[in-house]
């Protein structure tokens, strides 16, 4: 479905529940992460991409005190209030829009209630393609446009992010709402989680996207994610005392650095850091290959992070290898999983030309082990935007 459906789904889904058409509507873009895999709370650096799937937060003030909101996608509603903090006690993807809404109460130091709130979106739960940071920005972006208040994107990402932290329960970094925030369209963006800064990197015309997905869903929060953040961290913390100079995350260990002390380390904890150390390096190689317009280099680095998920954060699953290696046999440039892992989906880098191509090779390739994924083709977007109301 286009983001236009989308938009006049959630626009008619809202008039007809709530008896008003929304004086407020919004849009965020999900995200493929293309190369920087769990570097982002490690402090390190990501390519990554807004895409073409979002969701719309289409939003109307209502007598009734607190706040319902609809979800459209699975035709139900969910109530609460916001004067006390913490998760709701109902649907969990109604945190996500209680946690922003919470927040920016705090942030705005102005009471949010009174409203009724419909959200739909394009992209799959459990996709790996950071629906619930598409929901946490566009519902931000659509509140604030409300209250007729701006923040700095650099403080949404945050609020948001912590959103995720204090009432879903993943402890992720910022890539994701980074990336539905400052995405740029028919570029990847270059984010440095230690200066925060974001750089858009243009790509060669004929490269463009696929999304796999063999449909394996899964839930940051019940994944191993915040295990392994806490690997990463106990890593950073044991390298520090065997370097000369101050460790406060991985992002300060270079791979000569890790080579020469991994083994006085606790083992478990090094295998973790050996994939974000080698993930950040591969990020600055792949930054040159493309300055140099070397496609086949910067497609080999992403299938050599999908090799190292597999084997040293252990963050892929059967099925997504067998995608990667099926989308390798393909003609892809590169494939990789994408996100958090623990399942979710892969992404292939090709040229235009031959998307189709290889997308009916790697399906073929896919079926006689019992796999069809959904394969679908994504376009490099702009950020969360406000949407002008008719
Ligand atoms: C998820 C998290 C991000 C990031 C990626 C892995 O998408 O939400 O913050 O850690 O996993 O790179």
């Amino acid at each position: 479905m286009s983001a236009q459906e989308i938009i006049n789904q959630a626009t008619t889904g809202h008039t007809r529940t709530f008896q008003q058409a929304p004086t407020v509507r919004a849009w965020a873009p999900g995200r493929i992460e293309v190369l920087g895999n769990h570097t982002d709370y490690n402090e390190g650096t990501v390519l990554s991409a807004a895409i073409d799937l979002g969701h719309c937060v289409a939003l109307s003030p209502s007598p009734k005190p607190g706040i319902r909101l609809q979800a459209l996608d699975v035709d139900a509603v969910a109530d609460f209030d916001l004067t006390t903090g913490g998760p709701v006690d109902g649907p969990g993807w109604a945190n996500y829009v209680k946690g922003v809404c919470y927040l920016l109460q705090q942030e705005c130091n102005t009471a949010i209630d009174g409203l009724d709130i419909t959200f739909f979106g394009s992209i799959p739960m459990g996709s790996g393609l950071s629906s619930s940071a598409a929901l946490e920005v566009s519902t931000a972006t659509a509140v604030l446009a409300w209250l007729e208040r701006t923040l700095d994107p650099l403080l949404i990402a945050q609020l948001c992010r912590r959103a995720e932290h204090e009432f879903a329960g993943a402890n992720c970094g910022l890539l994701d709402q980074f990336s539905s925030l400052f995405g740029q369209a028919h570029c990847l963006i270059h984010s440095d989680f230690r200066s925060l800064e974001v750089q858009p990197v243009e790509l060669p015309h004929d490269i463009t996207f696929l999304v796999i997905n063999p449909r394996v869903p899964h839930r940051l929060a019940d994944s191993p994610y915040n295990e392994r953040r806490a690997r990463c961290e106990q890593a950073a913390q044991e390298l520090a005392q065997w370097l000369p100079d101050p460790v406060r995350a991985l992002r300060d260990v270079t791979p000569a650095a890790f080579a020469a002390q991994r083994a006085k380390i606790d083992p478990a904890a090094a295998q973790r850091a050996a994939h974000v150390i080698g993930e950040i390096d591969r990020v600055d190689r792949a930054m040159t290959h493309i300055r140099a317009g070397d496609m086949e280099a910067f497609g080999q680095c992403l299938f050599d992070s999908h090799a190292s998920s597999a084997d040293n954060f252990e963050n892929s699953t059967p099925e997504l290898d067998a995608v990667v290696e099926a989308a390798r046999h393909a003609g892809a440039l590169g494939a990789r999983l994408s996100g958090g892992g623990f399942g979710g989906s892969a992404i292939a880098m090709v040229r235009q030309a031959s998307a189709a191509a290889v997308t009916e090779a790697l399906l073929a390739r896919l079926q006689p082990a019992g796999l069809t994924p959904d394969v679908l083709a994504v376009t490099p977007s702009s950020g969360a935007t406000v949407l002008p109301v008719d």
